[in-house]
């Protein structure tokens, strides 16, 4: 069964192809000739996620997933939420995005926090979503080069090594992404068994 995924990260596109198997054949946007950027004009995780996946399945038709995932910080009120990837600058640059959260936090006591993905995934069938969360706690320094985005500065409960210090192989196993999908996967696996 082919399904698209509506993303051009080659890294999320290699584990989501490891975790489902040979079952299910993951096209990225790329294979099937969709260059166009796709808009996030939404305020919640939710809608921007099912924004991607409804702007894919109604132009191609074919089963699509997408996901929309967000940095939230209990003292901040959930921010930087839905903004996480533009949150310190249109630049999106990882470095600015984690000095202002680090700064807002500086006389905080509260530092837990979490990612949430949500995924959506469309056919003939109807609509679709799975959410995946991990919590943990924002420490006051960056620590670690692995990872992408807030790893440097993510513990996860009951770790004491941020994302961006703990090897992949356990990141993929407990991160907010690989939760989310391994619902979806549930939901597949169960209908084409
Ligand atoms: P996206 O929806 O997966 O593109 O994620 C939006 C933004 O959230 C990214 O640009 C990152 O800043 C942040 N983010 C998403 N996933 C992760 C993660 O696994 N680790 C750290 N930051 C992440």
């Amino acid at each position: 069964m082919k399904i698209c995924f509506a993303t051009n990260n080659q890294n999320k596109l290699s584990e989501i192809q490891q975790i489902l198997g040979d079952q299910f054949h993951i096209l990225s946007l790329q294979d099937i000739e969709c260059f166009d950027d796709i808009p996030e004009p939404y305020e919640t995780l939710e809608e921007n996620s099912a924004g991607k996946a409804e702007y894919i399945y109604s132009r191609y038709q074919i089963p699509v997933f997408a996901d929309d995932t967000g940095l939230e910080i209990t003292a901040l009120k959930g921010a930087p939420g839905v903004y996480s990837a533009r949150y310190g600058g249109p630049e999106r640059s990882a470095e600015q995005n984690m000095s202002k959260v680090l700064g807002e936090l500086k006389e905080e006591q509260d530092r837990s926090a979490r990612f949430r993905t949500i995924m959506t995934y469309i056919d003939h069938t109807g609509s679709y979503q799975f959410e995946g969360i991990v919590e943990g706690q924002i420490i006051n320094e960056v620590r670690g080069a692995g990872g992408f985005g807030y790893d440097p500065i993510f513990i996860p409960s009951g770790y004491s090594q941020t994302f961006g210090e703990l090897p992949a192989k356990v990141k993929n196993k407990i991160s907010h992404r690989v939760r989310s999908l391994a619902r979806l996967v549930e939901f597949l696996k169960s209908r084409h068994n």
